[in-house]
């Protein structure tokens, strides 16, 4: 089996940190996100990630060089944003049977091969796995019958509504891609789906209570990491607080359970820090207090500086007091 996972966003509601780093890469419990989306996929038999960009391409680079195990990773330089359906259309010439498609900022652990065996015994063209949500509006709202085929597909409905969203993990056939245009922007929710409904081909979804949540906006980023703490993710425990390796903490400093500190991170003297995520070597003076924080690499809080609800890019610096 093959996969596409989609990377290729400029992850705008991550900004500032996703200026220097792509959303798939910000460090997901000290590891870069992506490498815990191919492992989820290389856990169910994926042995060929196909991925493209256009946005910070350089480093994706560097993240594959150093990076060993399955599945094996194919890049393809994606010349100008293609959207969603145009990146799968992309990678076309790598794609010959029946395939995953996989958004690349969701964490979830569910079942791809109960998923694919849904596909198969119902002789779809896309499944689109679901997830229950109370307000469907940041996602893809799915319509469909009890059978799970799919009647309509609602991208960023307007409607404060609950229901069953696109959960980002389709399995597609190849026969999907042939009436994407090469080459120009298309958007597989917006574009693709809706076409292939309208058309009466057979489009399913599958329903599913996996543990999932797009990580694309800074609530949803820290509070995936505050799951993971509490074990909640995969059934997967963690040291709490998660202290990354060669990072320190003064003994009189406070560091809650509900944070993760980034490899040679340090915070000082009766610094403290709750509900926030520090990436590498960031720098927390004496006295600081950090909360409901993310802040990017070598960020520097200088004595006394409180930081509350914030995003920090990389390398900033908060100025004492
Ligand atoms: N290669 C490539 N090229 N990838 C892209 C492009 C592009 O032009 N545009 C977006 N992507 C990637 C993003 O990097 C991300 O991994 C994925 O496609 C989805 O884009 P997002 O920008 O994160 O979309 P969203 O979160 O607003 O909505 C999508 O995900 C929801 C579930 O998380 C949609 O698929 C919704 O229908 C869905 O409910
Ligand atoms: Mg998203």
């Amino acid at each position: 089996m093959k996969a596409v996972v989609l990377v290729g966003g400029e992850g705008t509601r991550l900004r500032p940190l996703t200026e220097t780093i792509p959303k798939p890469l910000l460090p997901f419990m000290n590891r870069p996100f992506l490498a815990q989306v191919l492992s989820h996929l290389a856990g169910h038999g994926v042995e060929e990630v196909i991925l493209s960009s256009s946005y910070l391409e350089s480093e994706f680079h560097e993240f594959l060089e150093g990076r060993g195990g399955g599945p094996g990773v194919t890049w393809i330089t994606e010349p100008q944003p293609l959207g969603t359906s145009g990146a799968v259309a992309g990678a076309r010439r790598y794609l010959e049977g029946t395939f995953f498609v996989v958004n690349g900022d969701v964490l979830t652990d569910l079942d791809l091969g109960a998923l694919l065996s849904f596909h198969r015994d119902r002789g779809a063209v896309a499944t689109i796995a679901l997830t229950p949500v109370d307000d469907a509006r940041p996602f893809g709202l799915v319509e469909r019958e009890d059978d799970g085929r799919v009647l309509a597909f609602r991208e960023k409905p307007t409607d404060r509504i609950p229901g069953e969203i696109n959960a980002g993990t389709y399995v597609l056939e190849p026969d999907v891609l042939q009436r994407v245009p090469a080459g120009v922007m298309v958007s597989i929710e917006r574009e693709t789906y809706p076409d292939l409904i309208d058309r009466g081909e057979p489009v399913f979804a599958f329903p599913s209570d996996a543990y999932w949540r797009d990580l694309g906006t800074p609530e949803a980023y820290l509070a995936a990491h505050l799951d993971a703490l509490e074990g909640e993710v995969g059934g997967r425990r963690y040291e709490r607080p998660l202290v990354g390796e060669g990072a320190s903490i003064d003994p009189s400093a406070a560091v809650g359970e509900d944070v993760v500190m980034g490899p040679g991170a340090s915070v000082g003297p009766g610094a403290s820090v709750r509900r926030s995520v520090l990436h590498r070597q960031v720098i927390l003076g004496e006295g600081a207090v950090v909360e409901g924080s993310i802040l990017g690499p070598r960020t520097v809080v200088e004595p006394g500086a409180v930081v509350t609800d914030s995003v920090l890019a990389e390398a900033a610096r908060v100025p004492a007091e």
